[in-house]
């Protein structure tokens, strides 16, 4: 009995003297182990009488039920450590503050088209596609604007295949998407058709070779210029502001008859003149008009039992105007500094 208690004793100084879970280990094979102290022990107690193998016994399995709990509390508290060490080794400090996510923004331009695209929504204009790289036809010749007129001159192009029988270019206005529409969709047709648009033209303050355009197009029976005028009025109130004033002007576009073009009061000066509007008080921000007979008819639809208006706007006049930008690159640039303010 006197041995097994300083077994005991020896066992638990050892036991509190392991500084790590390697050394706990030896410990438990030594102690607790198939071929350890305590095993020998208890084996030991063959050789004793029934009555002293009883007590004994009891001890024996009280010692080694004490040594297996402070084991277990050794063990975990250990591996605590040894995971604390592990932790503050890797430099991860997981109670500092996490970094910031950027979260970023729609680019202004597409947050005028989508506001665009709301406002002609509540209108009844549903939104459609057209390729970029587009066919002569569409962009010129649907749109009453054949080889050698004078009005490819006022649009400088991108050609990617001129000599082709079909000859591609890049598109140099959406209006070829309604040129489109008006081909493949039947009448009533309220479509407007946002996309980029571009033009060969030397680069300044208010040019860019890309820029984006919504142009739209409704096509069913009885519609009349009052109905375009109404439409654009309505464009102008939500985008611009109930105070606004609009001004209508004839303008001449092959593809429409008559033609207008629409400005806005300036901003800036509201009306009296400034370097804004160049002195004129009015800003010119998009072109329209009664769709041409001929455009129609080229698409299929008889123009004497429909007619037809549509309009074509230049974004990024919109946030220019808007915002007073004064210069039409900086959409384009990708620079953080001018779009974070949007
Ligand atoms: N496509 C013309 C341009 O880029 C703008 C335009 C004028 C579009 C009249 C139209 C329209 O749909 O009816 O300058």
């Amino acid at each position: 009995m006197t041995q097994m208690e300083e077994l005991l004793a020896a066992a638990i100084r050892e036991l509190e003297g392991n500084k790590d879970i390697k050394a706990l280990e030896t410990w438990r094979v030594r102690y607790l182990g198939r071929k350890g102290a305590l095993t020998e022990a208890l084996r030991g107690l063959r050789a004793l009488s029934l009555e002293e193998r009883r007590t004994a016994g009891a001890r024996a399995n009280e010692a080694k039920a004490t040594l297996e709990a402070r084991y277990n509390d050794m063990l975990l508290s250990l591996s605590a450590e040894a995971e604390n060490a592990r932790a503050r080794a890797s430099a991860l400090d997981i109670s500092l503050p996490g970094y910031p996510l950027a979260v970023g923004h729609k680019h202004p331009v597409t947050q005028a088209v989508e506001d665009l695209q709301r406002i002609f929504l509540s209108m009844g204009f549903q939104t459609a596609d057209g390729p970029e790289v587009e066919w002569d036809y569409y962009n010129f010749e649907a749109l009453n604007i054949p080889a050698e007129h004078p009005a490819r001159d006022n649009m400088s192009t991108f050609w990617v295949d001129a000599k082709a029988e079909r000859p591609t270019l890049l598109r140099t206005h959406t209006t070829s998407v309604s040129a489109r529409m008006i081909e493949s969709r039947k009448p009533p047709i309220r479509v407007i058709e946002p996309g980029k648009v571009y033009r060969y033209e030397a680069t300044d303050a208010t040019h860019f070779s890309q820029f984006t355009q919504v142009d739209g197009v409704a096509v069913d029976k009885g519609i009349t210029m009052a109905d375009l005028k109404g439409t654009l009025y309505e464009f102008s109130r939500q985008y611009f502001g109930p105070d606004r004033k609009v001004r209508f002007r004839p303008d001449y576009f092959p593809f429409v008859e008559p033609g207008v073009e629409m400005a806005i009061e300036c901003a800036v000066c509201h009306g009296v003149g400034c370097r804004l509007c160049g002195e004129s008080g009015w800003i010119e921000i998009l072109g329209a008009g009664m769709t041409h007979p001929d455009v129609l008819r080229r698409g299929g639809i008889d123009p004497e039992v429909y007619s037809s208006f549509a309009f074509g706007i230049g974004i990024e006049r919109l946030p220019m105007l808007r915002y007073g930008i004064e210069d039409v690159r900086l959409f384009f640039s990708g620079d953080l500094r001018f779009l974070r303010q949007f």
